[in-house]
């Protein structure tokens, strides 16, 4: 079925120039994005120290416990050793293999793996490495492996080793001696004869006695721009293909840790490799580090890319929970902070230029920006934001520092001096598209805002086109206002298909091949397709009304002071008690707090007297979360009393009404909720505090830019809908429309691509020629029409 849209633009009427730094890179050590993804060394486990229990943390079964009590996977047993296996021919051979904490390479590499051949019978036994699910190897391609070895006095020293393909046949042999008794470095290169996407590399031997290998490494020499310690280059491709000015590094949650000794410590990442530390990610798994600070600021460089260094500001992921540096401990992290920019800008005569150099880059890298902290929020990061702001400024005024405000979307900075704020969206379709508008009303003298991490992440076409519709829809909204929405990312920008802790990504991959999501193709559509001025366009499109229902829940901490709460539909009572508690008839506990009622509630009025504690208070209501999947609204109050109305949907919120002051009367407040089908309002000992108009969510959003050289109008057109939309565009009265057309759509919006079919969805440029200013917008699709002026 048809619908009809109207789209006015008027090319005199030019708003600004389009941001240059709009769409660049987030690139976070998860998923095996690093290690085992676009970090190109072959062997998994190099250096044995996979299953190592981070400090202060127990492992039970399968479960990592942190010391503030986070609970989550470590899949591999402590001190098994992952990736690395024996090989017997014969059945009666006797040896083994095991992890040794004796006489280590260095204090860095605490472990080294010990091969001891009891009784070989004549017969070849080997240990060799999986590599990530497979060492991919290809023809005639070369391979630099290198190793630490030793041995006892009792094995002749003699291997032979070889790269071989899944069935065990050698693809590449070489004879190597270790001589001595002592750790001897060795270096090889191999070349394989065949290709062979699962291969191992082997060590083997027919005699008896026992050597150690330690920190196997084994790259392609085709790596990007062959760079020794380099990059994957069909991975790097795909970030460059997406056109990005600048990235944002190494994380994300990785910056934070779930304890201090699991955040990031740049100066453990660089130099010597042998020399750096491994570290247990909170992505679970352990990172080598070998792609470290330098790399990441050589990956920018070669990729022509503005820099992003994200900082721990002192504080670990506060949701897990956070453990604080106290502040009187702040300086040493502060510091850490100056001598990463002096690393990366520095002169070659400063200390840590000197290092820079000493690493084979002479030249500053010219990092632009450093965000302080990710996702950190409350009084404990801005009291640790302002001391690291004001290092900054007072050493490096150029540089420009990022905020956090993730759960406090909005400009307010509570009188904190910001330039940029990062706000971070992962929620469900309508909230994007609903939503779409939110920068259209923000304070244009307030700081710029980054929109640092965003996807589609909730209920049905996540990762799928559906997904990147919505977020499509989102970025007209950003694009319409790039005078002060200058940045974004996407993320997660990639994911090993064999370990994947989030989704959806952009870039899947395994060891030889990658695929691409929809929302990849929206990202570089959206890039490739700037123009240079945004132009005033007016949008007239029919709408769909947002169903919300659900309960109401309070946190447990705010249950004592909860009374004579009384809930009501139509004069029917819903529910009503004095107090309330964990175990009363018609309540739930769940792992966010108690729920009172269930999703088929609608429209609804609360009535309760409430006390606001030394924790504020949070009243939920309408609220349909379902597991870890939030989508609620929540009357927020602050100790103070400063209260807000926002919307809560995945982990993002969006503020629905300004914030209000209240005096806090110890003795309680009286509190109603009115819920209608349309409105929520807020009322405060009987007065109205807070009113909203629910949004509606847009079939059609759009934005338009001029393209000043190729004299057109770049239109980006983002239809949300199950109809088609017959749309008139009228430019500046023209009666044709002639130009390129490019469409991103499919027959299902939940289509996607996979590794084995890799163009499901994918967008296609056809020429455009159209006799009239009618133009029809398939259903779910995005559309950029570029008009010949
Ligand atoms: O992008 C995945 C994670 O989402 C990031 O690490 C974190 O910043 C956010 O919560």
């Amino acid at each position: 079925m048809n619908k009809s849209a109207k789209l006015t633009i008027d090319t005199n009427h030019k708003k600004f120039p389009v941001s240059p730094s709009l769409y660049g890179l987030f690139f976070e050590e998860i998923n095996r994005a690093g290690d085992g993804g676009i970090y190109a060394e072959l062997i998994r486990n190099r250096s044995f120290e996979d299953t190592i229990i981070p400090e202060r943390c127990e492992v039970e079964g399968c479960e990592l416990h942190s010391p503030a009590g986070w609970v989550s996977p470590f899949e591999e047993a402590p001190g098994s050793i992952p990736g690395w296996h024996l090989r017997k021919d014969a059945e009666e051979s006797k040896a083994s293999i095991s992890l040794d904490e004796n006489d280590p390479l260095n204090s860095e590499n605490s472990l080294s793996l010990r091969v001891e051949l009891e009784d070989v019978v004549d017969k070849v036994i080997s240990v060799y490495n999986e590599g990530f699910w497979g060492i991919p190897l290809k023809k005639n391609e070369k391979y630099n492996l290198s190793f630490y070895a030793k041995k006892d006095g009792n094995f002749s020293g003699n291997l032979e080793i070889t790269l071989e393909n899944k069935k065990g046949e050698k693809l590449s042999s070489i004879p190597c001696e270790i001589t001595s008794e002592n750790w001897e470095k060795y270096e090889l290169v191999l070349e394989s004869t065949a290709e062979e996407p699962e291969g191992v590399l082997a060590f083997s031997t027919s005699d008896k006695g026992t050597f150690w290998l330690e920190f196997v490494s084994l790259f392609p020499q085709k790596t990007f721009i062959e760079r020794k310690n380099g990059l994957r280059p069909d991975l790097v491709k795909r970030v460059a293909d997406l056109e990005p000015k600048f990235l944002r590094f190494p994380g994300g949650c990785f910056v934070e840790g779930f304890s201090v000794e699991t955040a990031y410590r740049w100066k453990k990442t660089i130099g010597d490799l042998t020399q750096r530390s491994s570290h247990w990610t909170l992505w679970n798994y352990r990172t080598t580090n070998g792609l470290g600070y330098h790399e990441y600021l050589q990956m920018a460089e070669d990729l022509g890319l503005e820099l992003m260094f994200v900082v721990n500001c002192g504080l670990t992921c506060q949701g897990r929970p956070g453990e604080h540096i106290p502040l009187e401990d702040l300086d040493d992290w502060i510091q850490d902070m100056l001598d990463a920019i002096e690393y990366a800008n520095g002169p070659i005569t400063s200390k840590w230029g000197t290092l820079r150099a000493e690493n084979g880059h002479p030249a500053p890298f010219n990092m632009k920006y450093i965000e302080i902290g990710n996702e950190n929020f409350g009084t404990e990061y801005n009291v640790r934001y302002k001391r690291f702001y004001d290092a900054v400024k007072a050493k490096y005024p150029e540089i420009i520092t990022i905020w956090n405000t993730h759960w406090e979307v909005g400009t307010e900075t509570k009188g904190l001096p910001v330039e940029i704020v990062d706000e971070h969206f992962y929620a469900d379709f309508d909230y994007y598209v609903m939503y779409s508008d939110m920068y259209d009303t923000y304070d244009r003298n307030g700081p710029k805002i980054y929109v640092g991490e965003y996807a589609m992440i909730l209920g049905e076409g996540a990762g799928k086109l559906k997904g990147a519709i919505s977020e499509a829809a989102f970025m007209t909204g950003m694009e319409r206002n790039q005078d002060i929405v200058t940045m974004s990312s996407y993320a997660p920008l990639f994911a090993n298909v064999q370990h994947t802790n989030w989704t959806p990504n952009l870039i899947y991959f395994n060891g030889t091949n990658s695929y691409v999501t929809p929302s990849y193709h929206v990202q570089k559509l959206f890039a490739e397709n700037r123009g240079d001025i945004v132009l005033e366009s007016k949008v007239e499109t029919e709408n769909r009304f947002p169903s919300f229902n659900g309960g109401m829940s309070f946190r447990e901490i705010d249950l004592p002071n909860i009374k004579a709460i009384n809930i009501s539909s139509d004069e029917k009572s819903l529910f009503r008690s004095e107090y309330l508690t964990k175990e009363q008839p018609g309540t739930c506990l769940e792992w966010y707090g108690l729920r009172i009622g269930d999703s088929s509630w609608k429209d609804y009025t609360v009535d309760m007297n409430a006390i606001i504690g030394l924790q504020g208070l949070k009243v939920r209501f309408l609220d349909s979360t379902k597991e870890w999947q939030q989508n609620y609204f929540l009357w927020e109050f602050d100790s103070n009393g400063e209260n807000r109305l926002v919307h809560i949907n995945g982990w993002s919120r969006v503020k629905l009404s300004p914030n209000q002051a209240l005096n806090v009367n110890p003795d309680g407040h009286h509190l109603c909720i009115k819920v209608t089908h349309d409105s929520l309002y807020c009322y405060l000992d009987d007065q109205l505090i807070h009113e909203y108009k629910i949004a509606k969510i847009p079939y059609l959003t759009t934005v338009s830019t001029l393209d000043e050289q190729n004299n057109e109008v770049i239109v980006k057109l983002v239809n949300a809908s199950e109809y088609n939309l017959e749309t008139m565009i009228d430019i500046d009265g023209k009666v044709k429309l002639v130009g390129k057309q490019i469409v991103l759509t499919s027959d299902d919006p939940n289509q996607t691509n996979t590794m084995e079919e890799p163009n499901k969805v994918i967008p296609i440029e056809t020429v455009l020629q159209v006799d009239s200013n009618i133009y029809e917008i398939p259903s779910f699709s995005v559309v950029i029409l570029k008009i010949a002026l």
